[in-house]
C-alpha cells in the first residue's frame, strides 16, 4: 500500500467524511458480553431490515480527534472520558455497555491502522467516530438480540469554515432540542437528525447554528447543534449551563471548565438565561469537532447582541483556545495528562 495518503494536505480543509483504509468492528451477541473485536477494510455493513438501529434506533456514537503533536508524536484527547459517555449512553439505550479499556484499545488500533491518513501537524486532525448499534433483528419493540461496535476515522479540516473567526448563533424558542427524562444527555444518535431542518434553514440565512433553549421554560440556554456554550459575564465570573440530563456533557466542556478554574476564573455551572447570555461580555461554544469558537453574535427575538467585531475573538476566550490547543498540541505542558498517545 502506499504509504502517502491521496490527500493534498496543503489545500485540505473543512469538515467532510473522506473514506480511509479500515474500521474497527466487535459483536455482542446475545446481548451481553462483548468479543474481541479487529480491523477490517472499510466498506459497507450489512444488517437484517429488522435491525434494531434501523427501527427503533437503538444506537450511540462518539467523536474524539487525533493528530500529530509538536513531539512528533500522535495523540489522542482524554478517550477514557468518551468511554465513559458511551457507557452510560449504551446503559441508557438497554445496550451492551463497551468496557472502557475495549474501547480506548479500539480507538489506538483503529488510528495505528489509518495513520496515514492522520493530517501533518496543523493541517487538521484525525476524526474518529465510534458507534455502538442495535444489529440483531427485533420486531417487537425491545433490545435488539445483538449489538454491533464499529469505529471508523476520517481526516478533517476546521468544523466551521471560519476556524477561530467568531461564529454567529441564532436562537429559534419554537424549536426544542432535548426535554427532561428524554436523551439529550447522551450522544443518542436520534438526539441529531430533529435539528436538520432548522439548522438548514438558518445556515441558509448566514447564521453558523442554533442555540436551543430548554424544553420546559423555554428561558435558559442549553446548547448548540453540536457544541457547549459558555458566557463570561461582566462581573468576571463564567457560566455555563449545568448538566441536568438535556444537554451533552461535552469532554470539552469539562477541560474548558477546569482550565479557567486553573487560571482564578469563578466557574457557576447553573440554569443560564437567554437574558444572561445576551449581556456576556464574550460567549464562546465547546466541542471535539469546534474545539474553541468564539462566538460573534447571538440573535434573539430579533435583537442581535454582539460580543465581538470582525474577525477578533474576546481575550479569554482567545487565552484559552491556545491553553487547550497548545496542550493538545503538546506546545504546552499537559499537567492533566489529558493526551494519550498513539504509539505506531
Ligand atoms: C450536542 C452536543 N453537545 C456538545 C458536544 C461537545 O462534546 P465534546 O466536547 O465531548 O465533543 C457535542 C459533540 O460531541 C454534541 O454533539
Amino acid at each position: 500500500m502506499n504509504n502517502e495518503a491521496p490527500v493534498d494536505w496543503d489545500t485540505f480543509e473543512g469538515f467532510a467524511l473522506r473514506e480511509t483504509d479500515s474500521m474497527y468492528v466487535a459483536k455482542c451477541r446475545g446481548g451481553e458480553t462483548w468479543n474481541p473485536g479487529k480491523i477490517e477494510p472499510y466498506g459497507n455493513l450489512s444488517f437484517s431490515p429488522a435491525a434494531g438501529i434501523l427501527n427503533y434506533g437503538q444506537g450511540v456514537f462518539e467523536g474524539i480527534k487525533a493528530y500529530r503533536t509538536e513531539k512528533n508524536r500522535i495523540v489522542t484527547f482524554r478517550p477514557d472520558k468518551n468511554a465513559e459517555r458511551c457507557a452510560e449512553g449504551c446503559a441508557r439505550l438497554s445496550m451492551p455497555p463497551v468496557p472502557q479499556d475495549m474501547f480506548v484499545d479500539a480507538v489506538k488500533q483503529v488510528v495505528r491502522a489509518n495513520t496515514r491518513w492522520v493530517p501533518p501537524k496543523g493541517r487538521g486532525a484525525l476524526y474518529i467516530r465510534p458507534l455502538v448499534l442495535g444489529s440483531g433483528p427485533v420486531l417487537g419493540l425491545a433490545p435488539a438480540p445483538e449489538y454491533t461496535f464499529l469505529i471508523y476515522v476520517s481526516p478533517v479540516g476546521n468544523y466551521f469554515k471560519s476556524g477561530l473567526e467568531p461564529i454567529h448563533l441564532v436562537v429559534d424558542p419554537s424549536v426544542k432540542r432535548a426535554a427532561p427524562g428524554g436523551t439529550g444527555g447522551v450522544k443518542h444518535i436520534g438526539n441529531y437528525a430533529p435539528v436538520l431542518q432548522t439548522q438548514r434553514s438558518y445556515k441558509g440565512a448566514g447564521y453558523s447554528d442554533v442555540l436551543y433553549l430548554d424544553a420546559v421554560h423555554n428561558k435558559y440556554v442549553e446548547e448548540v447543534s453540536s457544541c457547549n456554550i459558555f458566557a463570561l459575564g461582566k462581573d468576571g465570573t463564567v457560566r455555563t449551563p449545568r448538566l441536568s440530563g438535556t444537554i451533552l456533557p461535552g469532554i470539552t466542556r469539562m477541560s474548558i471548565i477546569q482550565l479557567l478554574k486553573d487560571k482564578g476564573f469563578p466557574v457557576e455551572e447553573l440554569d443560564l438565561s437567554i437574558d444572561q447570555l445576551m449581556d456576556a461580555s464574550e460567549v464562546f461554544c465547546t466541542g471535539t469537532a469546534v474545539v474553541l469558537a468564539g462566538v460573534g453574535s447571538v440573535t434573539y427575538n430579533g435583537i442581535k447582541a454582539q460580543f465581538s467585531q470582525g474577525s477578533d475573538v474576546g481575550p479569554v476566550t482567545r487565552d484559552l483556545y491556545d491553553t487547550l490547543t497548545g496542550i493538545q498540541s503538546e506546545r504546552l505542558e499537559d499537567p492533566y495528562l489529558w493526551v494519550v498517545e498513539v504509539e505506531h
